[in-house]
């Protein structure tokens, strides 16, 4: 899957958009997922809905749209749009209503409170309470992100009918899935207080954002999305394991969650090796399928996390792409880019996320296209290799399919099977040479950070700063 985030993708538009299809399929992805489109007022770049129905005329018509999706679908590929259900903004005509007074016929579709009722705070302005108050109403609405973002009040069946006629709005126009906006916070115990921050909670789940009627809520939306055969995949932002996975239900909530505990490891064997282990652990007693990401429109990209070169980048191109899973590409990540730097008094985004969120830049994109060595021309041919593999896309991850070697501390590595194929990425992101394991040696290489070693047969050293995928039989 790729992310794009429309205002920097090209042109800003819907027909930008468009216009890349053919590099995207000539890159190799399979899926497209659009950060939120609809009319907003851009308090928070698209994640404050105005119109869940419409198409903000900064990206274009709907027409526009119409035909994006139906020269994705020609390519083969899916389209997923970004979906925000845990608040509005506060332009959207529910709340205009809903602020109006205490009695109109919207009163009750955000949460209302004649106090603040906890001490939740907001996520960003960081530090600024969750609770704002509304002259207009003369009461405090929940807003767990801006004040132009009221938390909707899931509790009351009219707005979960209202936001079920939006999936609907969209799947009758052909869209194949969504991305769930912070799915987790749907439902809310406004009783419990925010814990201190500490350890586990920065690490744990959040009581008073993972709660039962959450899932209840889930099961609803999963059974309409079914009904079209379309995708969930939620933003779970749990960083735990265990609580993620419990979002997909007993296979009748999200079809995917975002992993982000993987995503804030630091690019280091060891950890990110307990972190997949723990990963493929969790999800594989829950029969679910896992989700590997790196970047997105909310975090420093991912190079730039892993200390800015382009070898780390590299290996954790391989990483993700060699992965049991559905990886999922953030734009410009193949093509290596770091965050632009911007100056203070031109950043736009209230969460200070601008870096991650420049444009695309097409010239970089056509110079790399041209050069077979570049980390552009790497991405593609992971993403070839990927498809023509059953063992690379589609074995699973149970025991006979998926095996992580404990290996030796500082080598991440991990054998993935079909039938007779057997397939081996290595990685090793450390200054030492490391030991391979004698069921990889006289595997041939395939792809490797170090070009010179591709074709040549596992030996029984690994050198240090090389990663690989290899295969020791079958056909590819
Ligand atoms: C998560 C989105 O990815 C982020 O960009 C947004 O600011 C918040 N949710 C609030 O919608």
């Amino acid at each position: 899957m790729y992310q794009i985030y429309p205002r920097s993708f090209s042109e800003g538009t819907l027909v930008g958009i468009s216009s890349r299809l053919d590099y995207l399929q000539w890159l190799g992805v399979d899926a497209l997922w659009l950060s939120p489109i609809f009319l907003s007022p851009m308090a928070d770049g698209g994640y404050d809905v105005a119109d869940y129905c419409a198409i903000d005329p900064q990206f274009g018509t709907l027409a526009d749209f119409d035909a994006l999706l139906s020269e994705v679908h020609a390519r083969g590929m899916r389209l997923l749009l970004d979906w925000v259900p845990n608040h509005t903004s506060d332009q959207h005509p529910w709340f205009r209503e809903s602020r109006r007074d205490r009695v109109n016929a919207k009163a009750d579709w955000y949460v209302w409170r004649d106090q603040p009722t906890n001490n939740w705070l907001a996520s960003f302005p960081r530090g600024e309470k969750a609770w704002a108050f509304d002259e207009q109403r003369g009461q405090y609405y929940l807003r767990c992100f801006l004040k132009e973002q009221p938390d909707l009040n899931w509790d009351n069946p009219e707005v979960v009918a209202a936001m079920l006629d939006t999936l609907r709005f969209w799947l009758d126009r052909g869209v194949d899935g969504f991305r769930m906006d912070v799915v987790h916070l749907l439902g809310k115990d406004l009783n419990l207080n925010d814990p201190p921050i500490c350890e586990e909670r920065v690490w744990g789940h959040v009581p008073y954002n993972d709660q039962p009627t959450t899932h209840q809520h889930l099961r609803t939306i999963r059974s309409l999305l079914d009904e079209y055969s379309a995708l969930a995949v939620g933003e779970v932002y749990l960083l735990d394991e265990q609580a993620m996975t419990t979002y997909h239900g007993a296979g009748d909530e999200l079809h995917l969650c975002f992993n982000f505990r993987f995503l804030w490891a630091p690019f280091e064997a060891d950890e990110l090796r307990s972190r997949i282990a723990r990963t493929i652990e969790v999800l594989r007693d829950g029969g679910a399928w896992p989700t590997w990401v790196l970047s997105n429109h909310d975090v420093p990209r991912h190079r730039q996390r892993y200390g800015g070169d382009e070898l780390h980048a590299r290996m954790a191109a391989i990483m993700l792409l060699t992965l049991p899973g559905t990886p999922f590409l953030y734009q410009g990540e193949e093509l290596g880019l770091v965050d632009a730097k911007i100056a203070p008094a031109d950043m736009i985004d209230p969460g200070g996320r601008d870096g991650c969120r420049a444009p695309i830049p097409w010239n970089e994109v056509a110079r790399q296209r041209e050069h077979p060595n570049s980390i552009l021309a790497f991405y593609q041919r992971l993403l070839r290799l990927r498809r023509a593999t059953p063992a690379l896309h589609a074995a699973g991850i149970d025991n006979d399919s998926f095996r992580l070697f404990d290996g030796s501390p500082g080598l991440l590595a991990w054998e993935r099977s079909d039938g007779d194929a057997h397939w081996f990425t290595y990685i090793n992101p450390s200054d030492e040479p490391q030991v391979c394991s004698a069921a990889m040696q006289g595997a041939t290489i395939v792809v490797c950070t170090d070009e010179a070693l591709e074709g040549t047969m596992v030996g029984a050293e690994m050198p240090a700063g090389v990663a690989w995928v290899a295969h020791n039989s079958g056909t590819m």
